[in-house]
């Protein structure tokens, strides 16, 4: 079966003929319907995240369950499934207090026993965060995927996976965004947009989107944005400050993950204000603040996945889009066969594509 493989960072991935093993104890193997191409994967192709070697690659998916492993309970052959890039174990201290994302058994490389189910020859390939959606078919543990609704398009549930869920919930999740609140989002790409979307589904009386290029601006505006500001024309913070008709804004989210646009939002945030980070910085890198601001109480927070509580958001998601009160289908901007997957990488670099996704 073939599948696109990162062999070495700072390279294009390669589209492989690999093979997979049967999925064992707790395990479930999934035929891949679609994944979506997220910036998250350039960051490992890239190097900015350290990633164990040679991996396949991918982690925002949707599939039907092909077959399971012994002692599979939470799905059957046959199943859609939406995969989640961190699994919830049910259990663990942060699976028992309301916080699944973080959940003890992480989002890792190799299966619970420690090896792999994906080879080349001799040689074992690891796993992308126990997803590695660039695949026709995959293998991860039970805890890593919710059955949805059969009626579901499983090329718009693949987007649910990682970026609408990443951007929808940290507005309703992290920052819980309260109707008539004031929204700033900083970086409209394909998870920005869901943060404004997000913040449209909250009852935001003003959303204001930030970003360097007009046609995300416009995009963004089909979103739910009332305001857009091109900080590559002009300044940002002032402008936010200015529509906010106060100090800034309610809620600011940064979609891109640079430590400097994050120090960005922060000014552009209201003294009472909460400043979201959304978008996954480099490794090791460090965020500067207003120490008196902050300290008075203005708040800044990480909002890793969107808080997922996958097996509750991720279903209501779906039925979200199938009432007709959430947009996927504008997401999606091109869609690839997994050939072409390097291509998919190029145009996002570009800033051409809200979201391109892998049809198998
Ligand atoms: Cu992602």
């Amino acid at each position: 079966m073939k599948a696109a493989v990162l062999y070495e960072q700072k390279k294009s991935l390669v589209v492989d003929e690999i093979e997979i093993e049967d999925p064992k104890q707790g395990e479930v193997m999934v035929k891949m319907a679609a994944a979506g191409v997220c910036r998250s994967d350039l960051s490992f192709i890239e190097g900015l995240w350290p990633a164990p070697l040679p991996m396949v690659m991918g982690h925002e998916g949707a599939g039907l369950v092909d077959k399971i492993g012994p002692g599979v309970t939470l799905v059957q052959p046959g199943d859609h499934v939406i995969l989640s890039f961190v699994p919830s174990c049910g259990t663990c201290r942060n699976c028992t207090r309301g916080k699944p994302y973080l959940c003890a058994a992480g989002p890792s490389s190799v299966m619970r026993d420690g090896t792999t189910r994906f080879k080349k020859g001799e040689q074992q390939l690891f796993h992308q965060t126990a997803v590695s959606a660039f695949s026709e078919h995959i293998v991860t543990h039970e805890t890593a995927m919710v059955k949805i609704r059969d009626d579901m398009p499983l090329d718009k549930a693949a987007l649910i996976g990682c970026g609408v869920m990443t951007g929808v919930g940290a507005v309703i999740n992290t920052a819980k965004v309260e109707p008539g609140s004031c929204v700033a989002v900083f970086g409209c790409g394909g998870v920005g947009l869901n943060v404004i979307q997000g913040a449209a589904l909250s009852g935001a009386a003003k959303i204001i989107a930030v970003d360097t290029l007009d046609r995300k601006l416009e995009m963004a505006k089909g979103f739910g944005a009332t305001h857009l500001v091109n900080s590559s024309k002009e300044d940002a913070v002032g402008k936010v400050r200015e529509i906010s008709g106060g100090a800034g804004a309610d809620y600011s989210f940064e979609v891109v993950g640079l430590p400097e646009l994050v120090s960005q939002a922060f000014d552009a945030t209201d003294p009472g204000g909460e400043t979201i980070m959304v978008g996954m910085p480099p490794i090791g890198t460090s965020i500067t603040v207003n120490s008196t601001l902050l300290f008075l109480g203005k708040t800044l927070k990480g909002a890793f996945y969107g808080f997922t509580r996958f097996r509750i958001d991720m279903p209501t998601l779906v039925d979200l889009y199938m009432g007709g009160k959430l947009k996927l289908d504008e997401l999606i901007t091109r869609s690839y066969p997994l050939e072409k997957i390097n291509d998919a990488f190029a145009a996002m670099k570009k800033g051409e594509v809200a979201r391109s996704i892998i049809k198998f």
